[in-house]
């Protein structure tokens, strides 16, 4: 895939209508309240630039799964709020995506100010890539800046299908993540280590299978560890295991031995005898037939931690345990505090590794952690991105 893309810089956007896709994807409490307004934050200088040449914004974006219907629980008027707060100036919100409305409003623009249309997929359309939805979206503006990389591997009508209608150009959260990642895979500094963690190795396969010729080590922990243990032949006790994986994971090992990549599996366990956060956790370095493995023990952490400090770039996506619980959340906590230390390129995917590396505060420390958590991975599988591939190339 050509990464080359025309970005926000390569417009003339002086007194054009701008449609912006951002990726508005923000949790929040059952109040409503946003709790992490990362996506937000990093929309702010594509917008800042769009207001600096004078453009009329539209920004769109969905939120949550609400699956072609409007519910209110899944209303963008939040993201609206603060966004005026966070740019100081009105944010207008629409009380629909393509309809009399949106249409009344995104007319009424004059150079310098931003209305939010409502939550695209509050239109069943929008996830089929609906022809006609992506025209009416693309009726509204005159050009389309696509900045939501969390969403750009999702083919649908406001992420690609609007780029058949308008000149496409990419915002500068999606340039940061396609050059940052795009680096470390193509042009790494070695060593290469790649950590790799969560609960299912079906997730990580094709990550794993595009990596192996490209990194110098690959850590494995996480649930996803027992699968790989249990192909080696070692005991894991009642941990999560995925049987129809087990071929692969030995051939994955088989094939890294040939490639000369280490493979590292965890050496020692904290184990538990079920799963819930009331679980007593054990030390153990064979996993006891009635046991599961819950986090990496102190000497996987500390071989885990040695070969991420000395590394040149570590790419990070999957924790080491179940660092939801305090008791296994050690080798997860550490492996952020290593990867803060270590002088090496440091990227963190998206998703669950990125919520512990903000939990336990090593955030600032790290120099990339991706807005994506899908579509870092598809990204770190080398897959193309439909959200990306539609924007004009340079
Ligand atoms: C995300 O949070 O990963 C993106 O916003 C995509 O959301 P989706 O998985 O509902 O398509």
């Amino acid at each position: 895939m050509n990464y080359n893309k025309m970005t926000v810089e390569d417009l003339a956007a002086k007194g054009k209508r701008v449609l912006v896709r951002c990726d508005f994807n923000v949790p929040q409490d059952e109040n409503g309240n946003i709790t992490d307004e990362k996506r937000i934050i990093e929309s702010l200088p594509t917008i800042k630039s769009l207001l600096n040449q004078g453009a009329r914004i539209i920004l769109c974006s969905h939120l949550g799964r609400p699956k072609g219907e409007f519910k209110p629980k899944y209303t963008l008027k939040p993201v609206a709020d603060r966004l005026s707060e966070l740019l100081g100036l009105n944010v207008v919100m629409c009380s629909d995506v393509i309809g009399d409305d949106a249409k009344a409003k995104t007319a009424a623009l004059q150079d310098g100010e931003i209305c939010l249309l409502e939550n695209v997929r509050f239109h069943a359309e929008e996830e089929k890539n609906d022809a006609d939805f992506a025209k009416s979206l693309a009726l509204l503006a005159e050009l389309y800046v696509n900045d939501a990389f969390g969403t750009s591997h999702r083919a649908h009508a406001s992420t690609a299908g609007v780029a058949n209608y308008l000149p496409a150009v990419c915002g500068y959260l999606i340039k940061k993540e396609i050059t940052v990642m795009g680096k470390a895979l193509e042009n790494p500094r070695h060593p290469f280590v790649a950590v790799l963690g969560g609960a299912k190795v079906s997730d990580k396969i094709a990550v794993i299978e595009h990596l192996v010729d490209k990194v110098d080590t690959v850590l494995i922990g996480g649930a996803m560890a027992y699968t790989f243990k249990k192909a080696c032949g070692r005991p894991i006790g009642i941990s999560r295991c995925e049987e129809d994986k087990l071929e692969i994971a030995k051939n994955l090992l088989l094939r890294a031995v040939g490639l000369g990549v280490n493979i590292l599996l965890p050496s020692d366990h904290i184990v538990s005898d079920h799963y819930g956060p009331d679980a007593k956790a054990h030390y153990t370095k064979h996993i006891p037939d009635d046991m599961m493995g819950m986090d990496i023990g102190h000497n996987t952490i500390e071989r885990f931690s040695r070969v991420i400090l000395r590394a040149g770039t570590i790419v990070w996506n999957g924790p080491m345990g179940v660092f939801e619980f305090p008791d296994f959340s050690e080798g997860t906590k550490t492996i952020a505090r290593a990867m803060a230390k270590s002088v090496g390129t440091s990227i963190v995917g998206g998703g669950d590794s990125a919520a512990a590396v903000e939990k336990f505060g090593y955030a600032g420390w790290m120099d990339h952690i991706s807005t994506g958590g899908g579509a870092s991975l598809e990204f770190m599988e080398g897959l193309e991105l439909p959200g990306i591939a539609c924007l004009n190339d340079k």
